[in-house]
């Protein structure tokens, strides 16, 4: 089965969790597209969504699902969103599409968080995938340095690249994330810093796996 075809089969699975009638916040990635191209063969499934970017926003705008501001919304009851790594405690590294800030937001308003992603992206140790962390961009080369002195591996920023939020993106290699939790709290306390890609604070409730078996479910 390709990667493409496990992307898709985990976005199928996660429509089980989608309540009729639900303000559903909606992650960002090629997964989440799948998502939302399922959503819009569905008109009034959900009565809205929460996006966590503006690439987002536009797909779910296009399939005539209305996109409402997290402020007027509440605490929403399920967020569905995709990653670049997770482990088997549901620890993610998110942000390859930049959009880490917004989901984190999204993903911590939400009473459920269920991952969607092809099985190749379950890992025993996180960090082979560079970790994501979005700069305010003055703070750049300070907080480079910083990173290396308080985690280790090599920052790198991401060229020509820019978040929804007017940030730069630092992608760090060469990590072996065994303490994510510490990780993700050492990494938000280096000023400049908006936030990194670890969710593991508030990792995922349910990770759907989707791969050759099918769908694999595991829960944290
Ligand atoms: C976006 O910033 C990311 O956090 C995505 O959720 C993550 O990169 C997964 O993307 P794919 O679904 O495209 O693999």
């Amino acid at each position: 089965m390709s990667t493409d075809a496990g992307k898709r089969a985990a976005a199928e699975a996660a429509l089980q969790y989608v309540e009729k009638g639900a303000i559903l916040g909606v992650g960002t990635g090629s997964t989440v597209n799948a998502f939302i191209a399922l959503l819009a063969k569905e008109p009034g499934r959900v009565r809205a969504a929460v996006s966590s970017s503006e690439a987002s926003t536009r797909l779910l705008e296009d399939a005539g699902i209305e996109v409402m501001d997290l402020n007027n919304a509440g605490p929403l009851d399920l967020y569905v969103d995709g990653a670049d790594e997770s482990n088997r405690h549901l620890s993610l590294i998110k942000g390859g599409g930049g959009a880490l800030t917004r989901e984190k937001i999204v993903a911590g308003a939400s009473r459920t968080f269920v991952c969607i992603a092809d099985d190749t992206k379950l890992v025993g140790t996180l960090g082979a995938f560079p970790l994501p962390v979005e700069v305010i961009p003055m703070a750049r080369s300070f907080v480079a340095r910083e990173i290396v002195k308080r985690i280790g591996g090599q920052p790198e920023l991401r060229e020509g690249f820019t978040s929804d939020n007017g940030n730069v993106i630092l992608d760090v290699r060469n990590l072996e994330i065994a303490e994510p939790v510490k990780v993700e709290r050492t990494l938000n306390d280096i000023p400049g810093v908006v936030t990194n890609g670890l969710f593991a604070i508030r990792g995922a409730d349910v990770l759907l796996l989707g791969g050759a078996d099918g769908v694999q479910t595991l829960k944290a």
